[in-house]
């Protein structure tokens, strides 16, 4: 995740963000699953009312899928992702409120001290951090709010035959799949589901206090700061 380092796993591509920049015209099929129709609908309402009136730094924007319900009722949002390919997607995009901009960025080089968004959101990118990581990355993530902001993340539950299979379990518990693009090639990727007690742990010595929902098939995460 840090970095653009390639790295090989047998003749498997392991590298997610090449992974996404290949994967950019294909994205947002994962949202036409239809078992999980009605569990989106609820995360669009969700955010439209979570962002309200908020000025937002979205993460890992990716085609901007989020970016425009977001868009649909917050004040300002900067929608940035380290891949170039998703963000040409993400900017060809109507958005209603004309109160968006992008950013090609990486989350990881933030600056420590910033301090100006109401709210941090990250859609489907808490699972792609490696467990030893997420400690940074709320860190880095804090430190953009401004006093009692809040950090919001949505991802996937686990629930068998709707996801790709667990390849496989690194010695810290950090989980992989094996994902195919419609060219065939095969990547494996860093996926984790976590669970609300990891994340109380994680979060124990942090100035956050944590409000977890769960739909069917994904999770909602409101970290809210008390500084
Ligand atoms: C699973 S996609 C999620 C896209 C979008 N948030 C969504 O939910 O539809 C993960 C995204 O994270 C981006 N990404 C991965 N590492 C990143 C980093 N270090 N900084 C910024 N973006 C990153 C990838 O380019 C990809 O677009």
């Amino acid at each position: 995740m840090n970095g653009k380092k390639k790295m090989k796993f047998g003749n498997m591509k392991q590298d997610l963000l090449t992974y996404y920049e290949k994967r950019a015209k294909e994205y947002e099929l994962i949202y036409q699953k239809p078992e999980r129709q009605s569990d989106l609908t609820q995360l669009h309402d969700y955010l439209k009312t979570a962002f309200e009136n908020k000025k937002v730094l979205e993460i890992a924007c990716g085609t901007g899928y989020w970016t425009k319900t977001i868009a649909e009722t917050c004040s300002f949002i900067l929608a940035t992702d380290i891949n170039a390919s998703v963000l040409a997607i993400a900017k060809t995009k109507n958005y209603d409120s004309g109160l968006v901009e992008f950013e090609e960025l990486d989350f990881w080089l933030l600056e420590n001290e910033n301090n100006t968004y109401d709210s941090v959101f990250g859609g489907f990118i808490w699972s792609h951090i490696l467990k030893k990581n997420l400690p940074r990355f709320l860190t880095i993530l804090q430190n953009q709010l401004i006093a009692n902001g809040e950090l919001i993340f949505i991802d996937n539950k686990y629930v068998e035959g709707s996801n790709t299979p667990i390849a496989r379990t690194d010695a810290d518990g950090n989980t992989y799949q094996i994902r195919k693009l419609e060219n065939g090639t095969e990547y494996e990727v860093l996926k984790n589901f976590p669970t609300m007690d990891e994340v109380k742990d994680l979060i124990r010595d942090m100035n956050l206090e944590m409000k977890w929902m769960e739909l069917d098939y994904y999770w909602i995460l409101k970290l809210i700061e008390s500084r």
